[in-house]
């Protein structure tokens, strides 16, 4: 057992002592009973299972939970898809996704949301060119794999979102 102390969604959880071998995805669902984090393949290859790992510094990346033991995310500040609304108010690309029909089954759901919510953080520090958005989002959404084949909408989704405040997101 191992001491596990943690932020989630700008909670910090008290810390608790976790099984070495528990994974990020098992200590999230099982544990806090957060099942909006889902669990697909369980070997890194879909990214159903990402979750938002915040830098000291202000950036951000995703990591799978499925194959990730919880302890190695001590002292980190994750988001998860529980995080994103506020207030009941669904964020401008949790929008986007309802309204282009991105998501069937919505296995896949949290995952491209944290990768993208990554991505508009990204462009609001470091803005792209619009000749350069389509490659950009389609290289970091690459590698997550939605088996009701959601690619274009999902992509299509966040591409409104940044063209609807290109000021924010276009160099
Ligand atoms: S469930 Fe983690 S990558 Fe597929
Ligand atoms: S919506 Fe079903 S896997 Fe993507």
């Amino acid at each position: 057992m191992t001491r596990l102390a943690i932020t989630i969604n700008g909670r910090a959880l008290a810390p608790t002592e976790v099984r070495d071998d528990l994974t990020m995805n098992d200590f999230l669902r099982e544990h806090l009973g957060m099942t909006g984090t889902k669990f697909g393949c369980g070997a890194a290859q879909c990214l159903s299972c990402a979750v938002i790992i915040d830098n000291p510094d202000g950036t951000s990346y995703t990591s799978p939970t499925c194959v990730v033991s919880a302890i190695s995310f001590d002292g980190k500040a994750i988001r998860t898809v529980e995080g994103h609304a506020k207030n009941g108010e669904l964020t401008a690309l949790q929008k986007a996704f309802i309204e282009h029909f991105a998501f069937q089954c919505g296995y896949c759901t949290a995952g491209f949301l944290n990768e993208a919510q990554v991505l508009l953080e990204r462009l609001a520090r470091k803005p792209v060119a619009r000749d350069e958005l389509e490659k950009t989002i389609a290289e970091a959404l690459d590698g997550h794999i939605c088996r009701c084949t959601g690619y274009v909408k999902y992509h299509e989704a966040v591409r409104d979102v940044v063209l609807a405040d290109p000021k924010r997101y276009l160099a």
